[in-house]
């Protein structure tokens, strides 16, 4: 049914205002609680043996929606209804921005890609703050709550000497509603914004916000990640893994969207695979894979990883686990199979993990590299 809908009216829209019109219906499901109910009874994840136990929390499963499709924090739960066991929310800035000119969203459909250039529209720390604030009043936490992951980038109107300020305002803010926060230095749409990769850049940056969370939340250590681009150099990719490591960050996202055009079916025509921006969906998966991987053989069992790039079938994300990602994430795959995809993962993956020597996920995760090693 969702295939006929996209093929009639969404994919003859704006992908922004698509976007848009899904996710007010998300939120308003999110709030209505017979619906919730109703929504949560049919999509939710229930398969007990993909229980997972990550960053601190324990998780229905592990797939979760990627960063940038909820950036204000504004529908969480209608999310998890929908059966993400976790939901990332941002880039949040310090600042409130609008994000670049429009049109700066466009769809590969041969490809099921997309590429964007949204350039961090949000509402600013202070806002998503107030809004995770009042849900936490409104809501309570309790153990069933949403894990709720926080991303944090840089304002593009600071120079280069208040970016790591921006970021530590924001960790202010955020850190205490945040089960776990990331700092986003891979996005391709904010100037200089990748540039902070750089271990020089990276270690100070990181450092300071430790600091910050640990000062805004004494009573908690919230986890900190990072999150890499899949256009960094193997050895640039080392010398995170490196520093992650050094630092005692929890964990590494892989990966986020990409400046390269490889691999792209003619049909999505040089009118949109030229336009500027990041590429996410289908033709990133072999190098966001190819990244986890990396990591994993470097600091595999000492950093929780995170895998995200191109994942859009139950065996994309088994292969993820068995690559060393104890979670996964998706987004653009969202768009292309609509509100039932997440169960179909869910369900997927449970067959999988039953046909496996494992008994749980727990087990599974970096055995491609054991394999390997054996053979
Ligand atoms: C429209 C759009 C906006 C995005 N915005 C953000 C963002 O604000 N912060 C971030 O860290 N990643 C952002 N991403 C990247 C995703 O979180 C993810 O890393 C990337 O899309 C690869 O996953 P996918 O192939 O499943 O989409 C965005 C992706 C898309 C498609």
């Amino acid at each position: 049914m969702y295939s006929l809908l996209f093929k009639t009216v969404l994919a003859r829209m704006d992908p922004e205002r698509a976007h848009r019109l899904a996710f007010a219906l998300i939120r308003l499901a999110g709030r209505t609680p017979v619906v919730r109910g109703l929504l949560a009874a049919r999509f939710a994840p229930r398969h007990v043996e993909l229980r997972v136990h990550a960053l601190g929390r324990s998780m229905p499963g592990p797939f979760g929606l990627a960063a940038g499709f909820d950036k204000n924090a504004e529908g969480v739960d209608g999310l998890a209804v929908l059966g993400f066991d976790h939901v990332e929310v941002g880039t949040v800035t310090g600042r409130p921005q609008p994000g670049n000119p429009r049109k700066r969203l466009f769809r590969l459909v041969p490809d099921r890609a997309l590429i964007n250039r949204m350039g961090f529209n949000n509402h600013g720390s202070a806002a998503v703050a107030a809004r995770l604030a009042a849900r936490t009043r409104r809501r309570g936490v309790t153990r069933r709550s949403p894990v709720v992951g926080v991303n944090i980038g840089r304002t593009k109107a600071v120079s280069d000497e208040e970016a790591v300020g921006d970021y530590v305002s924001s960790t202010r803010r955020l850190a205490a509603y945040a089960d776990y926060l990331v700092v986003n230095v891979s996005s391709p749409n904010t100037p200089g914004l990748r540039a902070l990769q750089a271990t020089e850049s990276l270690r100070p940056l990181l450092a300071a916000v430790r600091e910050a969370a640990d000062e805004a939340v004494p009573g908690r250590r919230v986890p900190l990640l990072v999150k890499i681009a899949p256009d960094l150099a193997d050895e640039d990719v080392d010398a995170v893994a490196d520093l992650a490591v050094e630092l005692g960050l929890e964990g590494i996202i892989a990966t986020n969207t990409t400046v390269a055009r490889e691999g792209l079916a003619l049909s999505s025509g040089p009118s949109v695979t030229a336009e500027t921006g990041g590429l996410s969906g289908a033709p990133l998966q072999a190098r966001s894979l190819e990244v986890l991987r990396r990591l994993y053989a470097r600091v595999g069992g000492r950093v929780t990883l995170v895998g995200v790039g191109g994942v859009t079938t139950a065996e994309d994300v088994w292969q993820r686990i068995l690559a060393g990602a104890t979670l996964v994430q998706g987004y653009s795959a969202f768009v292309y199979e609509g509100p039932g995809w997440p169960r179909k993962l869910h369900e997927g993956l449970a067959a999988r993990l039953a046909a496996s020597p494992y008994d749980t996920l727990a087990e599974a995760v970096g055995a491609g590299h054991r394999k390997a090693e054996a053979a």
